[in-house]
C-alpha cells in the first residue's frame, strides 16, 4: 500500500508542477522546473546535503573505505545515492526505506561499474576498441545497459574515456587506447549505447563520463601518480573524448584522483567550471571519483577536509561519492561564506534534474520489476552477440600459414594456464559478471562442430605466475603426438585495471618458457595471449607460429576464440594502442612529433636508442586477417582547397586473398608545416570494410578544414594554410599518400 501511495504521490506533485512529459527526450535543461523548485524550497540544509552524498553499500569494495549506516542515512535524508548495490531485490529494499520512511521521500539514485557488461561480460574495453566497430560497441553498450537497468540500476560509471599512452598504467584496460579520434568515436558509441535518447523504457542507464581529466597519463605510468602537461596537449590529446561523450549526451561526469597543473581535478575550477561548464555547457551533475575529494588533503591543496569540500563546491563538484564531506564537513563554509546557499543549490538542482529525467517521482521502482530482471539477463540473444563481439576484439598478430587450423589436422594439444582457464576471462571491471558463466577456450574448442574429428588433448603445463616448471614434461610429451599446439598465456586479469600498474609489462612466470620449450619440438604452437594491457611479445612473436592477441573477451570467449581458430570468423581487430618492443621505449606512440633530428639509421646525431630501435613491435592500427588486401593511391577531387572547402579522399580497396573478411582503412593526416609542431600522423577517420575474397571497393572519406585544426601558437583553435600529407592504409605505417594544399 504505501509503495501505491508514494507512487501517486509523486504522480499527483508532478502533474500538478510540472509540464507533461510524454516522450522524455533528453534534453539540455535550460530553465528551471517548478517541481525541483518547489521541492529544494521544502529541503533542510541536511537533506539537501544528503543529495549530495553518494555511498557504497557493504556489497563489493572499489576502493580504500566502506562505511556502515547507510540504511540510516537514507532514513533520514542524508544519503540521496547508493552503488555498488544492484539486483531488484536489494534496490527495491533500500528504495523502499527512503519512500516509506524519510521525511520528503525523494527516490534514491542506484549506481555500480557497468563497464564491459553487468551480467553477460563482453570484451574489455581496449579489447573492444581492437574491433573499431562502432555499431558492435554501441549495441554491447546497450545491452549491458538494458542488463544494468533491469538489475535496478539508474546510472552506471561508464564510459571511461581517459587516453593513454602507457600501458603500465594499470587502467589502460579499461579505456580505447592511444588515440583521440578512436577514443572520441567509441566514447560517442559507448554514450549512445548506455544512455540511448530516452529512458522511458527504462531499459537505459545514466553515462558517467571519466575520470575527468587525463587521468591515463600519471608520471611513471603509475596509477594516481602526478599529471603534469601542457595546455596544448591537454586539448588536443586528452580533453576531445571527454567533450564528445557529453556531446553525446553524457548525463554525468566523474572527476579523477590526478591533479592537472597542480590542482587536483576534484578541487580544479579550470577543469569543472571554464571547461566544463563554460566551453561546454555541460548541464549535468559532476560526482567526485571514490573519496577523492577527501584526498585532496594528501595531494596537500587544502588543510583539511572541511577545506576540501570548500574548494570542490567552489570548482563544481555536485556529489561526493563516499567522503561524507559534503554530508558532515561543508557547514563550515557556509559559516565564514567561502560558500554560499546557492552553491547548495545549484548542485541539489543539478542531481534532482537527473532523478526527474529518469521518471524516478513518477514511479520509483520503475526499475524495480523482478521478471523483467530474470528475462532480461543473460539471455540467448545477449550471448549470442557476445560472441560476436569477442570475435570482432581479436588481432591476429602473426600468422605463417598455421591458421585458421587446416583440415588434415587431427590432433591438437591444448596447453598453457589459461586455457582451461574460465574466473579471468571476465578481467577486471566486470560488474555482476561471474567466471564460472564464461566459456574457456578449451570448451570452446570442445564444443566446435570442426573438433569432431580432431583428438583433442589439454595439458597446463604451468601457472600464471610461478617458476614451477615441473608440468613442462607432460606437455612435451603431449606435444610429440600432437599435429598443433594452441597456447594460451597471459596476465592474471588482477594484473591489470585500478591500483594494478607494472613496471615491467612481461608475460609472468615460466609461460615464455614454456612456448620456447613448445617450439623446440618443431610443432607449429598458436599463441593466444590473455591480457588487460599491452605486453612485451618479443618472444612469443618469435617463437610462435601465428599469434592472437585476445585481451580479456568475457562470457563467450572460449567460443568466439574457436570461431576463429577454425575459420568460421576471420580476425579483423587493429591495436587501439601501440604494443612496445621493451618498457624502455615507454611512452611509444605513433602520432609522434618529427623533432629537429629525426630518426636516422645511418647518422649518429639523431633521435634513437643505441640499444633499441624506436618503433614499437606492433604499430597502432596494425593487425592481419586470413586474407590480404591491396590499396590503391589515395585520390582527391581536389588536391588545392580553400575556405571552407572540402576534399574528396578515396581509395580503392581490394580483397586479394582466399578468405571473405573485413578491413579496417584507416586515413591519416600529417601538417607538413604549422605554427606550433605537428604529429607526423594523426587518426582522421576509418572505415571497417567487408570484401569477399577478389572484391573491390572504393572506400570515400571527406576532409573539412574543421578536421586539419590545431592550436596555434597563441593557443587559438585554428585551420592554418599549407601542405599536407594525407595517408590511407591499414595500419599507421602506412606511407600510402596524396599531398594536398590548403589556403585560407
Ligand atoms: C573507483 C574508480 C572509479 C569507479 C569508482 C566507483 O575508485 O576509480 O572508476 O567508478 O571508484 O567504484
Amino acid at each position: 500500500m504505501n509503495r501505491i501511495f508514494s507512487v501517486i504521490f509523486w504522480a499527483t506533485i508532478l502533474s500538478i508542477l510540472s509540464c507533461s512529459t510524454k516522450t522524455r527526450v533528453i534534453q539540455k535543461y535550460t530553465t528551471t522546473d517548478p517541481f525541483i523548485e518547489g521541492l529544494i524550497s521544502k529541503m533542510t540544509l541536511d537533506e539537501k546535503l544528503g543529495q549530495m552524498t553518494l555511498f557504497t553499500t557493504d556489497w563489493e569494495s572499489t576502493g580504500p573505505t566502506i562505511r556502515g549506516g547507510y540504511e540510516d542515512d537514507i532514513r533520514k535524508g542524508r544519503c540521496g545515492a547508493l552503488f555498488n548495490s544492484h539486483t531488484v531485490a536489494f534496490t527495491t529494499r533500500l528504495q523502499k526505506i527512503a519512500m516509506e520512511e524519510s521525511r520528503l521521500k525523494i527516490p534514491l539514485l542506484f549506481g555500480y561499474d557497468v563497464i564491459h557488461g553487468y551480467k553477460t561480460v563482453f570484451p574489455i574495453p581496449l579489447g573492444e576498441a581492437a574491433s573499431w566497430d562502432l555499431d558492435a560497441i554501441e549495441k554491447s553498450a546497450y545491452i549491458m545497459a538494458k542488463e544494468g537497468a533491469a538489475a535496478g540500476l539508474h546510472w552506471t560509471f561508464a564510459p571511461m574515456v581517459d587516453i593513454t599512452r602507457d600501458p603500465r598504467w594499470g587502467r589502460v584496460m579499461e579505456g580505447a587506447g592511444e588515440d583521440t579520434y578512436l577514443g572520441s568515436e567509441i566514447a560517442k558509441a559507448r554514450v549512445r549505447g548506455i544512455q540511448g535518447n530516452s529512458f522511458d523504457k527504462a531499459d537505459r542507464l545514466i553515462a558517467c563520463v571519466k575520470h575527468f581529466a587525463a587521468y591515463g597519463a600519471p608520471f611513471g605510468g603509475r596509477d594516481y601518480n602526478t599529471v603534469d602537461m601542457s595546455e596544448r596537449m591537454l586539448r588536443e590529446v586528452f580533453l576531445p573524448p571527454y567533450k564528445a561523450a557529453i556531446d553525446a549526451g553524457a548525463l554525468t561526469v566523474m572527476t579523477s584522483f590526478n591533479e592537472y597543473d597542480g590542482v587536483p581535478a576534484s578541487g580544479s575550477k579550470f577543469l569543472l567550471t571554464d571547461i566544463l561548464r563554460n566551453e561546454w555547457k555541460f548541464d549535468g551533475f559532476v560526482v567526485t571519483d571514490y573519496t577523492s575529494m577527501n584526498e585532496m588533503v594528501a595531494h596537500g591543496v587544502v588543510a583539511d577536509e572541511a577545506d576540501a569540500g570548500i574548494l570542490a563546491l567552489q570548482a563544481g563538484v555536485d556529489m561526493d561519492m563516499q567522503g561524507a564531506i559534503y554530508q558532515e564537513k561543508i557547514k563550515k563554509g557556509l559559516k565564514t561564506g567561502e560558500i554560499t546557499m546557492e552553491h547548495i543549490d545549484r548542485s541539489v538542482r543539478n542531481i534532482l534534474k537527473i532523478k526527474k529525467k529518469l521518471g524516478l517521482f513518477e514511479d520509483p521502482y520503475r526499475f524495480s520489476n523482478p521478471d523483467r530482471e530474470r528475462q532480461t539477463i543473460m539471455n540467448p540473444e545477449h550471448l549470442t552477440i557476445a560472441r560476436d563481439v569477442a570475435r570482432k576484439s581479436v588481432v591476429l598478430l602473426k600468422n605463417n600459414g598455421a591458421l585458421p587450423i587446416p583440415a588434415k589436422v587431427r590432433k591438437i594439444l591444448v596447453a598453457g594456464p589459461l586455457a582451461d582457464d574460465k574466473d579471468n576471462l571476465t578481467g577486471v571491471w566486470s560488474a555482476s559478471g561471474e567466471g564460472r558463466h564464461c566459456v574457456s577456450l578449451l570448451e570452446g574448442i570442445k564444443s566446435h562442430p570442426a573438433s569432431g574429428a580432431i583428438e583433442i588433448t589439454h595439458v597446463k603445463g604451468c601457472d600464471i605466475d610461478s617458476d614451477n616448471k615441473s608440468g613442462f614434461d607432460e606437455a612435451l610429451r603431449a606435444a610429440a603426438g600432437a599435429d598443433l599446439i594452441v597456447l594460451a598465456i597471459g596476465e592474471h586479469k588482477d594484473m591489470s585495471g585500478e591500483a594494478a600498474s607494472k613496471a615491467m609489462i612481461r608475460i609472468p612466470g615460466v609461460q615464455e618458457a614454456l612456448l620456447e620449450a613448445l617450439s623446440a619440438t618443431g610443432k607449429p604452437v598458436v599463441t593466444i595471449v590473455m591480457n588487460g594491457r599491452p605486453l612485451v611479445l618479443s618472444k612469443v612473436h618469435e617463437k610462435s607460429a601465428a599469434v592472437l592477441e585476445a585481451w580479456w573477451l568475457g562470457t563467450q570467449a572460449g567460443n568466439a576464440l574457436a570461431d576463429i581458430l577454425f575459420g568460421d570468423y576471420n580476425p579483423s581487430g587493429k591495436l587501439p594502442i601501440s604494443f612496445p618492443m621493451h618498457e624502455g621505449q615507454i611512452p611509444v606512440f605513433y602520432s609522434h612529433k618529427n623533432t629537429g633530428r629525426p630518426f636516422d639509421p645511418n647518422s649518429k646525431w639523431n633521435t634513437k636508442y643505441l640499444d633499441l630501435p624506436n618503433d614499437p613491435l606492433y604499430a597502432f592500427g596494425y593487425g592481419l586477417s586470413y586474407t590480404t588486401f591491396s590499396y590503391s593511391l589515395p585520390g582527391a577531387d581536389r588536391t588545392d582547397f580553400s575556405g571552407s572547402q572540402s576534399v574528396s579522399i578515396s581509395v580503392d580497396v581490394k580483397n586479394t586473398g582466399n578468405y571473405d573478411g573485413e578491413e579496417v582503412v584507416q586515413l591519416y593526416v600529417r601538417d607538413l608545416v604549422g605554427s606550433v609542431t605537428r604529429p607526423v600522423k594523426e587518426l582522421k577517420g576509418f572505415r571497417k570494410i567487408f570484401l569477399k575474397k577478389g572484391e573491390s571497393k572504393t572506400v570515400r572519406f571527406t576532409l573539412t578544414p574543421a578536421d586539419l585544426a590545431f592550436y596555434d601558437r597563441n593557443m587559438h583553435w585554428v585551420t592554418e594554410p599549407g601542405e599536407f600529407d594525407i595517408f590511407v592504409g591499414s595500419d599507421s605505417n602506412t606511407q600510402n599518400k596524396i599531398r594536398i594544399r590548403y589556403s585560407k
